[in-house]
């Protein structure tokens, strides 16, 4: 019987926190999968080393190519050699409070990174190569009905990341009218993991109280306590990413979980789980919470984290993706706190 081929994937973002769980599922499919990593001074393949050799970059079915979005050359150069038949572009400057600081570098890679991996597909003729966009609910911005937001809810972003992720929408979504490319757009909701970045806000929350609850951190400096979140889990989101291009047409899919809590009730709750009683005091920026056991202050604010425009509140409906895809998440927010947990107390103990 002849063999079926291994179907090729090109990861861009394949170092980042949803780089590495697509990677360990497209391995488990059975495919070959390359991935783009950017020259840093440090290796930066953490989340990644346990898939491959990671001093010779490759194992007989994961292989690293340096590369970067902001240099179309080499991403064209990248996508010629291997002509994958499918491109996840995971990779961007996903910190919307950073995207204040550096507005221009962030569209650069965030918003034009997209269109130059579209244009290399365009270029190349590559009928065949299907494109995931890592679309974000910060596209949503400024909710008017704090209802659950789907793929009809307009756009309005609040931050220049919000803004370059909606280019990157329309993008996609215009290669796909104009050129027939298979351009597909996941509207990912928050989702966090043991390997999500430490200045998001779950990990720091996470990392903060083990911290404090094993006596190497004093306290825990946060922006607004009530911003409202949809979190998942990450290792459940990309199997979402992989479904959406196996979907017979191109197409654009909120995914989520439908749950709502905002900052301080993750933080309560991942309190709750280490044992570390909080009692809340004050307002605005002046809240602070206090261990009821020692009376010490271990959570407080500083404006520096709040943004110049914030989104208020994020709740998605998954229901397009449950129906046509056959996905819901698996992981509740309980779980991912407590799967966070374990892995901080892995690194301390
Ligand atoms: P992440 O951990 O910050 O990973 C981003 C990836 O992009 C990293 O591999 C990073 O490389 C890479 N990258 C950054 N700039 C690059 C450049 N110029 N050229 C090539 N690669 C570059 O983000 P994530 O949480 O995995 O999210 C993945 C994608 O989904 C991002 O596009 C994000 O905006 C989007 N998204 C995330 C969420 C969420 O809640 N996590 C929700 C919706 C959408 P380094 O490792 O070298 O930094
Ligand atoms: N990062 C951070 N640090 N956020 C804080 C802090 C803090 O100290 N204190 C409060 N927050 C609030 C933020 O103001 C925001 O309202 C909320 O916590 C979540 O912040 P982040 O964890 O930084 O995530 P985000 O929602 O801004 O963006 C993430 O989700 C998007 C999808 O909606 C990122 O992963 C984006 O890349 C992604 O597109």
């Amino acid at each position: 019987m002849a063999q079926l081929k291994k179907k090729i994937a090109l990861i861009f973002g394949i170092t980042g926190q949803d780089g590495s769980y697509l990677a360990e599922l497209l391995l488990k499919k059975n495919y070959i999968i390359h991935g783009v990593k950017r020259r840093s001074s440090s290796a930066n393949t953490e989340r990644i080393d346990h898939l491959f050799d990671s001093v010779n970059f490759s194992n007989k079915r994961i292989f690293i190519h340096y590369g970067d979005i902001s240099d179309g050359t080499s991403t064209l150069n990248i996508i010629n050699k291997i002509k994958p038949d499918e491109i996840y572009n995971l990779a961007a400057q996903s910190h919307v409070r950073v995207s204040f600081d550096i507005p221009e570098y962030t569209a650069d890679i965030t918003a034009l990174g997209a269109l130059r991996i579209l244009e290399a597909i365009r270029i190349l003729n590559l009928k065949k190569t299907k494109y995931y966009q890592a679309s974000s609910s910060e596209m949503y911005g400024l909710v008017k009905n704090k209802k659950s937001l789907n793929e009809l809810t307009p756009f309005h972003p609040r931050s220049v990341y919000g803004v370059s992720k909606v280019f990157a929408y329309h993008t996609a979504v215009h290669y796909r009218e104009a050129y027939g490319i298979f351009a597909s757009n996941g509207i990912l909701f928050n989702h966090e993991s043991p390997r999500r970045g430490p200045t998001f806000v779950t990990k720091k929350i996470v990392q903060g109280l083990t911290r404090i609850k094993k006596g190497i951190q004093k306290k825990l400096t946060l922006g607004n306590l009530y911003a409202v979140r949809d979190w998942g889990h990450a290792k459940d989101y990309a199997i979402s990413m992989w479904k959406i291009l196996q979907y017979k047409k191109p197409d654009d899919w909120v995914i989520a979980t439908n749950k709502e809590n905002t900052v301080k009730k993750f933080l309560n709750a991942t309190a709750k789980k280490l044992s570390i009683d909080i009692i809340w005091k004050g307002s605005g920026i002046k809240e602070k919470g206090i261990d009821r056991k020692t009376g010490r202050t271990i959570v407080d604010i500083d404006p520096k984290y709040f943004r110049p425009s914030e989104v208020d509140f994020l709740k998605g409906s998954y229901s397009k993706a449950k129906k046509y895809l056959k996905w819901k998440p698996s992981i509740s927010t309980n779980e991912l706190i407590e799967d966070m947990i374990k892995y901080e107390l892995s690194k301390i103990d």
